[in-house]
Order: structure tokens, then sequence, then C-alpha cells
């Protein structure tokens, strides 16, 4: 399974969930039958079914719980999140944080039903810790910086690159306050394989022309 170059995460915002998140889906649809760039969007569960209608690219949960099928309410099976044609799930976002043992049962639930994991740490020790769990990636996203105006690779290139070698053979993306080409094309060349992000294109009133532009820094 392939990591997205460019993940969207539509959060609980208001611009991006329910109606307005399958427009929003849409929108990314648009932009990755254009342009053939690797996109994947982390939508909210409730809006799964009607994204994965108008999304042909990976679609992601924002969390899941390491519980199999039964008397679980209130919990989102990781086996139900694949049978729902899930991609993967987001994990331990700064805003869903898990404890660590539950983070280590998490992983395995996935693993065990081909759910792809990308765990969100916050710090370099974090993705330390992350790594000895086997995640097939890993987020990096500072809290400080979530939701801002000044990107993780602007304030950060030197944690990335320290992140990076962290992380190994696990692909990394990193996340925060990523708006546009630079911030996607400093990340790869830091050595991330990608980018997490958000209220850059949620709550842009131009979502289509920010995607654009952020594929624009892959090449
Ligand atoms: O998951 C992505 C996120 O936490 C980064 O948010 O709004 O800074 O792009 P944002």
């Amino acid at each position: 399974m392939k990591l997205p170059a460019i993940i969207v995460n539509f959060k609980a915002y208001e611009a991006a969930t329910g109606p307005a998140a399958v427009v929003l889906a849409r929108l990314h649809g648009t932009v990755l039958g254009g342009t053939g760039a690797s996109i994947g969007v982390a939508v909210n569960m409730l809006d799964v079914g009607a994204v994965l209608g108008e999304f042909s690219g990976p679609v992601f949960a924002q969390h899941v719980d390491p519980v199999d099928f039964g008397g679980r309410t209130g919990h989102v099976p990781a086996i139900a999140a694949k049978k729902a044609g899930l991609y993967g799930t987001l994990l331990n976002h700064a805003e869903r944080k898990l404890s660590s043992e539950v983070l280590e049962q998490t992983i395995r639930a996935c693993r065990e039903v081909g759910l792809y994991t990308i765990v969100c740490a916050e710090s370099p020790e974090k993705v330390a810790e992350i790594v000895g769990y086997g995640p097939d990636a890993i987020a990096y996203e500072p809290p400080e910086l979530i939701g801002g105006n000044v990107s993780v690779s602007s304030a950060q290139p030197d944690v990335i690159r320290s992140v990076v070698g962290i992380a190994g053979s696990i692909p990394l993306l990193v996340g925060a306050g990523v708006k546009n080409e630079n911030d996607v094309r400093v990340a790869l060349s830091l050595g991330a394989q990608g980018v997490l992000l958000a209220s850059g294109v949620v709550l842009s009133p131009e979502p289509e022309k920010v995607l654009y532009n952020l594929v624009d820094g892959l090449s």
C-alpha cells in the first residue's frame, strides 16, 4: 500500500462535513483526475459513505478503535472501517490523542485487517516511540503550529531532517501550517514523503486553487 504525498484532513470543520464534505471531496477528485497527483483525504466518519462515492483516491478515517464487531457502542471497529471501503486511518492526531497502550493495540488491529496506519507524533521523542509500534507511516505535526500561518516546513527544517532520520524506513509526512507549494517542496527536500494539512485547503475560499498549487510542489 502506498502513502499519498498530499493528505487533506477534513477534521470536523463545518466547511468539510455533511454536504460540504461531498463538494470538497469532488473537488479533490477533479484535481486528482487532472494531475494524477498522489492525493488522499481524511474525513469525518459521518461522511465516509458519501465521500467514497465522490473521490476515487485513498480515503482515510480520522480515528478508529481497536475493537471487533459486537457490543461496542460508540466505537469504530477497525474491521468495520476496512469493510466500509476506507484505505486507512490517522491515529493519535494531536486533536484525538491515544495512550501508548491503546495506540499500539490500534496499530495492531489495523494491521490485522489491512487498514493503512498514519500515526501522528508531536515531537521527535514521540516519533521514536511510534517507530517501535511498526505503523505504516508517521506524520510529524508540532501542535503549536497546527491551524496557524507559520508552516512546519519554514519553522522547523532541522527538526524535519531529524525526524526523517528517526523514522528510518517508515515513510514520514509533515504537517501543521502547510499552505503552499513551497511548503511541500521544502518538506520533500528534507526527506519527508509528503504533507498532511487541513485549514490551508478546507478554510480557503479557493480550495481547488490551493490544491493545484500544492501539487505543483511535488514536481
Ligand atoms: O492533520 C493536519 C493538521 O493537524 C494540520 O492542520 O490546519 O495546520 O494544516 P493545519
